[in-house]
């Protein structure tokens, strides 16, 4: 059986923190799709740890977490994951399992990434830099190395053909990059020599066995459903699926096999990198969500946009995603406002629209909200949700009420034990 848990909005919900908490419910978790643009952050034990590549479920002793085949790897950047964890737990490495069919990000990918960026100028994507767009478009350009190619003599070959052409293209970009080949690629071979420590797998057969076996499989995304390369805020997306669809290719799964989709989204909402944002605030509030929350990107550091709840987006994205089952992240971050907006309606071209157009970008799409009551409590200590403050119940109601679909979670802070289930789980 397979649960699938996923981001709703444009990344950084918290999915990190909750796929940690429910692991003790699962005998695997399974990365499906993104790289190390991911940053997912897990506290406990006055700890903080941030994955950019290895599954969240890595803390636990009785799970194995799969790398799937939709993930890219830059084995740079997972070396310095697993350089930081092994002190901590050496049985990481037999925790850890990795696709033979998840495509390797080479530097050169990285250098293309900010070449396209740089020339791009203004319009820029925001990317994290970390190569996604580019290692994606040579998988689906059939021209990518992957980790199966590793287990034979002629990857090096197939490395420097692909690194070749990528310098020859970066030579074509009107743009300024310095770097030093030769040391990027000795890095590059010295990790991939490090990451051969970790099982390379047929992670479609590992998965097939397991579900025969009756086991429990948790299925991770990365980024969010409106950072999809499809659904999402095109062009200002990532590379992959990250809606459910993308955990079928990205783990070699049927779709009659997933059971419950269990969408995140903080109780406000965040945007990091360029685009479209229509409850994006620019005012004193929006600072003090920023202020509250913390809000910063796990994995560049750069400051993210904060906004109001949007209903429109996250119906759309239930819908594309089939959600079964909500979880409300970072409720605590919402004590102290006296008066909280909900975006319920696009007012598209004078018209209140409740979907998604084509572009929403804020010359065609304002935001029209509900006001709802906020409550002054600190809520972080709460330990069951009987003790909510009445306004928060009723927030809580509406956007039940609206999305018609049950918040089983509320976190009330990043540690483990600042999660409150409202409803068992199923
Ligand atoms: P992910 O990419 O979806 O895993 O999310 P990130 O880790 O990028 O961003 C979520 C941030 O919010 C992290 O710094 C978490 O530690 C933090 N966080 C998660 N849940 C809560 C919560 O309920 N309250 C607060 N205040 N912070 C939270
Ligand atoms: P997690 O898994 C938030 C954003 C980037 C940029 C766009 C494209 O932590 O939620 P890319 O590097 O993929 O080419 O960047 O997508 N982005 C994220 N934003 N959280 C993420 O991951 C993200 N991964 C990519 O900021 O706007
Ligand atoms: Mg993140």
């Amino acid at each position: 059986m397979i649960d699938l848990l996923l981001g709703l909005q444009w990344g950084d919900e918290g999915k990190g923190k909750i796929v940690d908490v429910l692991t003790s419910e699962y005998d695997i978790v399974a990365r499906f799709q993104g790289g190390p643009n991911a940053g997912h952050t897990l506290e406990f034990d006055q700890k903080k740890h941030v994955l950019h590549t290895i599954p969240s479920g890595i803390f636990h002793d009785n799970s194995i977490n799969i790398v799937g085949n939709g993930v890219v790897i830059d084995p740079v950047i997972f070396k310095a994951e697993l350089d930081k964890l092994i002190p901590h737990d050496h049985s990481i490495i037999t925790k850890l399992k990795i696709s033979r069919k998840a495509h390797l990000i080479l530097p050169t990918h990285s250098l293309l990434d900010k070449a396209s960026e740089l020339q791009k100028g203004k319009s820029k994507i925001g990317s994290t830099l970390k190569g996604i767009g580019p290692t994606y478009m040579d998988k689906t350009g059939r021209n990518g190395l992957r980790i199966g190619d590793l287990e034979f003599d002629t990857w090096k070959d197939k490395f420097h053909t692909l690194s070749q052409k990528h310098l020859e293209l970066i030579s074509n970009y009107q743009v300024d990059i310095d770097f030093d080949i030769e040391k990027l690629n000795a890095t590059f071979f010295e990790s991939v020599e490090f990451m051969r420590r970790i099982e390379f797998i047929d992670s479609e057969n590992y998965l097939h066995r397991a579900i025969n076996q009756n086991k429990k499989i948790l299925a991770e995304g990365a980024q969010g459903s409106l950072l999809d390369i499809d659904f999402g805020t095109y062009p200002f997306v990532t590379s992959s699926n990250t809606t459910a669809a993308g955990a079928c290719t990205g783990l070699g799964i049927a779709p009659n096999q997933i059971k419950n989709v269990i969408g995140i989204f903080k109780a406000y909402t965040t945007r990091v990198g360029s685009g479209p944002f229509p409850s994006e605030l620019f005012d004193e509030d929006g600072e003090t969500l920023a202020r509250v929350g913390n809000e910063f990107g796990a994995t560049t550091g750069r400051p993210r946009r904060c906004g109001w709840l949007d209903l429109v987006a996250l119906k759309y994205a239930i819908r594309i995603n089939g959600v079964t089952e909500l979880n409300m992240m970072k409720a605590d971050v919402l004590s102290g406002f006296e008066k909280l907006k909900v975006c319920t309606h696009y007012n598209y071209k004078g018209e209140a629209i409740e979907h998604l157009p084509f572009d929403i970008d804020d010359k065609y799409v304002q935001p029209i909200y509900k006001e709802i009551k906020g409550w002054s409590q600190d809520i972080t200590a709460i330990s069951d949700p009987s003790e909510f403050p009445e306004e928060l119940n009723e927030y809580i109601a509406f956007i039940e009420q609206e999305l018609n679909t049950p918040i089983n979670i509320v976190s009330v802070g990043p540690d483990r034990t600042q999660t409150i289930f409202r409803n068992a789980l199923s």
